[in-house]
C-alpha cells in the first residue's frame, strides 16, 4: 500500500485474517504451536480489542498483521491486498514510547512522517493540531526528558495518528500509565478515532479499557492462543470517561472475566486475595 495521508471521514480499511497459524521453532526439534487457526473479519473503522493472558499470542498475531512476523500458515488480506512483507500504511504503537532524546516533542512526531516522505507542511499543521486536542502545546517544543510519562505517551499518540493512518495497530499502549492518565488518553484516543474512523486493533491487559474504547472484543485463551470469544460492544459513543456509572458496562466486564475463569486464568473462588482486589485488571494479568 503508498503512503497517502488520508482526507476522508471513515478512512479505515477492512482486514482478514484466515485460519492464521504460528508455530516457534518449526524447524527445530522443540516447536512451540503459539496461535491456532485464527479468523476474524475486521470492518473498516471498527475499533477491536484483544484480550487475553500473558503469553497468548496477542503481540504475536498483531505482528503478523503489520507484516512483522511471517505466518506459518493461513492468510491476511488488508484492503483486499495480502500481507507478505511489513505494511507501510500503518499507526504502529508499542508499550514503550521509545521517543529520541534529542529531538523536541514536535519534531519526534513529524520525524516519523519525514521517514515516510509525507509532506511537510500538512504533518506539521496536523501535528500542532493534535497537541493542541490532547492539551500538549505548551509542551511542542520541549524535549522528552522535561515531559511526564503520560505526555511523552500522549506524545507518542500524536506521532502514531499524525498522518491519518487508516489503520492503527497498538500493543499495550498505555501499560506504563497511572490510572488517572490511562483514563484520560484512554478518552482522548476514542475522540481522535472518531474523528476519521481508521481501524483499529488494540491489545491491552485492562478488560475495563477494551469496554471502554472497542466495538469489540476478542478473548484469547492460551496455549495455544485462539480465540474464544466475540463480544460486540453496544455502548454508545462517545464514552463516558468515569464508565462505572453505565449499567450494561459492569454486564460486559463481568462476561470477559467469566470467561477467564472458565478458561482457568482467573481464580477468584480458590483465591480470596484476589477477590478481595477491584476485581479489575490485576487478576487479567495472569
Ligand atoms: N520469537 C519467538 N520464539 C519463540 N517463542 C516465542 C517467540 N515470540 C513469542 N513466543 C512465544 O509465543 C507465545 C505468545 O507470545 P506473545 O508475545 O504473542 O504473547 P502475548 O499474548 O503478547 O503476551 P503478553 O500479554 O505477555 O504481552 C509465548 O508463549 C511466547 O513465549
Ligand atoms: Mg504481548
Amino acid at each position: 500500500m503508498p503512503a497517502t495521508i488520508a482526507n476522508d471521514v471513515g478512512c479505515g480499511v477492512p482486514i482478514s485474517i484466515r485460519r492464521v497459524s504460528k508455530t516457534f521453532g518449526a524447524d527445530t526439534d522443540r516447536p512451540f504451536r503459539a496461535l491456532e487457526e485464527v479468523n476474524v473479519e475486521i470492518e473498516a473503522g471498527e475499533f477491536v480489542s484483544v484480550v487475553g493472558p500473558s503469553g497468548c499470542g496477542k503481540s504475536t498475531l498483531m505482528l503478523m498483521v503489520a507484516g512483522l512476523l511471517a505466518r506459518s500458515s493461513g492468510d491476511i488480506v488488508i484492503a483486499g491486498a495480502p500481507v507478505d512483507r511489513p505494511i507501510t500504511d500503518v499507526g504502529i504503537a508499542f508499550q514503550d514510547h521509545l521517543l529520541l532524546e534529542f529531538r523536541t516533542a514536535l519534531d519526534n512526531v513529524t520525524l516519523h512522517a519525514d521517514i515516510r516522505r509525507l509532506p511537510r507542511k500538512a504533518i506539521e499543521a496536523r501535528a500542532k493540531e493534535l497537541f493542541a486536542q490532547l492539551r500538549l502545546t505548551p509542551a511542542m517544543g520541549k524535549y522528552p526528558r522535561q515531559l511526564s510519562g503520560g505526555m511523552r505517551q500522549r506524545v507518542s499518540l500524536i506521532r502514531t495518528l499524525v498522518h491519518d493512518p487508516p489503520l492503527i495497530l497498538m500493543d499495550e499502549p498505555f501499560g506504563a500509565l497511572d490510572a488517572l492518565t490511562r483514563l484520560q488518553v484512554r478518552t482522548d484516543l476514542e475522540a481522535l478515532w472518531l474523528r476519521r474512523r481508521p481501524t483499529v486493533l488494540f491489545i491491552t491487559h485492562s478488560v475495563e479499557e477494551a469496554v471502554g474504547l472497542s466495538d469489540r472484543i476478542l478473548v484469547m485463551s492460551p496455549s495455544p492462543g485462539a480465540i474464544v470469544e466475540e463480544i460486540r460492544v453496544e455502548l454508545p459513543r462517545p464514552r463516558p470517561i468515569v464508565l462505572g456509572d453505565v449499567q450494561e458496562f459492569a454486564a460486559y466486564v463481568d462476561r470477559i472475566h467469566r470467561q477467564f475463569e472458565r478458561l482457568g486464568v482467573l481464580h477468584g473462588i480458590d483465591t480470596p486475595a484476589l477477590g478481595a482486589t477491584n476485581g479489575g485488571d490485576a487478576e487479567a494479568r495472569a
